[in-house]
């Protein structure tokens, strides 16, 4: 072992080594262990990683905005072991037309049965010793992960739109490939499109100008290349009529020409937070962060494709106040891209550090009571989801998941993201911030670029982090494996809401508003008011809130959301036209679903409500808000209760 060492000098070593042994345990497991074990099998996921492999996509398509279709080829390089034969890929609605290998020798494939409507389907490639295969194809119009947009549905209305979602399991309905976290692959783009549009996509721009495509003079190419090996719901595009603000050095943001300017002037903060966020884990390693405001109906707050976070325009409330979503989405550079949950069970790893991260980033631009005040609204959101998954003791409160046989949209609870931070919280608070610091960093580090599981890192907690008994004292695997909420659990506790608690009791008591400091309170100390109140609340404090706040007009997405829930739960008649005109004007699932499920809660009053607005809002909405609803209403295809 030490060939040239004296004897002494290598028993020394030896020691060293020996008593190091713990953090050699942590060695991160191979790809190959890990696709072999029992931790890392992603359900959800038809594809044989032991016996090949994609590692890189290079994407050649055109966005057909007429046949709503993306139409051109994927071509994948693989890594396939000796005695491969085949390679399954996943599919979702594809059509494919053929499938050759890289010099051009025609392949077998075969498309099999999809046996529910969320899985797709496998799509199995004889390879022939191949280790390059080009798939001609193109989407079907109703591909889940995309959404086109008319003119009418952006907010400039002159031009058409397009943008994809691939978390979680999306992106297979738009690109053949294994679509599977642990599973990351580099990958190229060339987009074509009509002249008058831009392309962006989640990887390095190489022709921010875009360049002629021969024969065609109304259509424009595009390119773009991701180096780093990605997980493959990270892949993301968005086309349309977008003009481009730089806010800082490597940052800036995209959007549509007219939304452009406030949201340059709503994330102006955004540079500083790329700097905060490296303070406290380490180098942000993907060159440019930007941001693309999508039009109104994106499904979510935000989507943190890689290099390019996508958000919706709900954010830009006007005064910052909600800009703890770039925080967050930010966040997701390290938690969740740089190191990644190996399947969607492991969805805490991603958005429980993430979480965390998000609220050290608030903490370090904004200070420590902007912080407190998040963290804390996020456990009421804790209590609340727990309450909502059936208590303490469903197996949905736990943070690793089995998701096997279910949409993983359905575990993707606020208990993932909630509990996760305050498991954090509570290592936190045993083995101090410094210690949890310097860890969290060399794990970012060590894990950089690759799959992680529940069970790797409890590995390394034990080896790099925890010292003497201190895991146990925690109940690490607790924390982890099993429902409910361990009693050590931090919570942290804002001084100003105390204030705003009293606020309203005082109001609950009097029905007056003379003690409360609305107008000088943040945002969410607004929230912590409308999310605490008694949610029966007689018609007369309705109103009486109403005109004092102007809540149904409020302008804050937050605000609005927090006030026409309690005004549905209480059949409040003045705010009918308010939750019209929010659900007609944004598709964000958030916001949606909830408030149609408020609807249908109250009996004829509300789901006559909620099927007028749903006929008319749906089409506007993207398939993964259309699929909590359509439940909620039990919407049948055809466009009808
Ligand atoms: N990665 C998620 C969005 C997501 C989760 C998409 C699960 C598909 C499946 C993103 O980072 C996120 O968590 N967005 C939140 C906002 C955040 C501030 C909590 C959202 O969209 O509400
Ligand atoms: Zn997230």
């Amino acid at each position: 072992m030490f060939p040239r060492l004296p004897a002494f000098l290598a028993i020394i070593l030896f020691g060293l080594v020996a008593a190091c042994g713990s953090s050699q345990d942590s060695e991160p497991m191979t790809l190959d262990e890990l696709y072999a074990s029992e931790e890392g099998q992603d359900t959800h996921s038809f594809a044989n990683p032991t016996e090949a492999r994609v590692t890189h996509v290079s994407l050649d398509l055109r966005a057909d905005f007429e046949a709503q279709r993306m139409v051109g080829s994927a071509t994948l390089d693989i890594t396939a072991a000796d005695d491969a034969e085949e390679i399954v890929l996943d599919a979702r609605g594809l059509e494919i037309r053929e499938v050759v290998s890289g010099d051009g020798r025609q392949l077998e494939w075969e498309m099999g049965e999809a046996t529910d409507d969320i899985h797709g389907a496998p799509l199995t490639v004889q390879l022939d010793g191949a280790e390059q295969i080009k798939i001609t194809y193109a989407s079907a119009p109703d591909a889940a992960a995309l959404q086109w947009l008319s003119p009418e549905q952006t907010t400039g209305g002159e031009h058409p739109f397009l943008f994809s979602q691939g978390q979680a399991i999306l992106n297979r309905s738009w690109i053949p490939t294994q679509d599977s976290p642990g599973i990351r692959q580099s990958w190229d783009a060339r987009i074509v499109v009509p002249s008058e549009l831009r392309v962006v996509m989640s990887a390095e721009d190489l022709t921010p100008q875009g360049e002629a495509v021969e024969g065609e003079p109304d259509l424009t190419a595009y390119r773009f290349r991701m180096e780093h090996e990605v997980a493959p719901y990270l892949i993301a595009i968005g086309i349309g009529d977008l003009e481009f603000r730089e806010i800082g050095p490597r940052s800036g943001v995209y959007a549509e020409p007219s939304v452009v300017g406030e949201a340059a002037e709503e994330f102006a903060d955004l540079e500083e937070m790329i700097d905060a966020a490296e303070r406290l884990y380490g180098e942000y390693r993907w060159g440019r962060y930007d941001l693309l405001v999508l039009p109104a109906s994106f499904p979510f707050g935000g989507m943190e494709n890689p290099r390019l976070t996508f958000v919706t325009p709900t954010v830009i409330a006007g005064d910052r106040s909600l800009v703890s979503l770039i925080a967050h989405e930010l966040a997701h550079s390290w938690s969740g891209n740089l190191v990644t949950n190996a399947s969607w069970d492991d969805f805490w790893l991603n958005e429980g550090f993430t979480v965390y991260f998000e609220n050290r980033i608030m903490e370090e631009v904004y200070g420590e009571e902007r912080a407190a005040m998040l963290a804390d609204l996020g456990w009421s959101d804790m209590m609340d989801s727990i309450e909502e998954v059936g208590g303490l003791n469903s197996a949905d409160t736990q943070l690793h998941l089995n998701l096997a046989g279910r949409d993983p949209d359905d575990g993707m609870t606020q208990i993932a993201y909630e509990k996760g931070a305050v498991f954090l919280r509570t290592v936190e608070a045993m083995v101090g911030r410094e210690r949890l610091d310097a860890w969290l960093r060399s794990y970012f580090d060590r894990f950089a670029f690759q799959p992680q599981t529940s069970a790797g890192l409890i590995r390394d907690m034990r080896a790099n982090l925890f010292e003497g008994n201190e895991a146990d004292e925690l109940g690490l695997e607790a924390w982890i494996y099993e429902p409910g909420l361990p009693e050590n659990a931090v919570h942290i506790e804002s001084t100003r809401f105390t204030v705003v608690d009293r606020a309203i009791e005082s109001f609950v008591r009097g029905g007056q508003l003379v003690n409360v400091g609305w107008r000088e309170w943040t945002t969410q100390e607004r929230l912590r008011f409308l999310n605490g109140l008694p949610r029966d609340l007689d018609e007369e404090k309705l109103r009486t809130l109403d005109d004092a706040y102007d809540l149904s007009d409020a302008g804050n997405s937050e605000i609005r959301f927090a006030w026409l829930m309690l005004a549905i739960e209480n059949r409040y008649e003045p705010a009918r036209a308010s939750v019209r005109e929010f659900l007609t004007s944004m598709g964000r699932r958030k916001f949606v679903a909830p408030l149609f499920e408020a609807l249908w809660a109250e009996g004829d009053w509300g789901r006559e409500q909620a099927r007028r607005i749903y006929r008319e809002a749906r089409s506007g909405y993207h398939s993964v808000t259309t699929g909590t609803v359509d439940e909620t209403l039990s919407w049948n295809g055809a466009g009808d209760e």
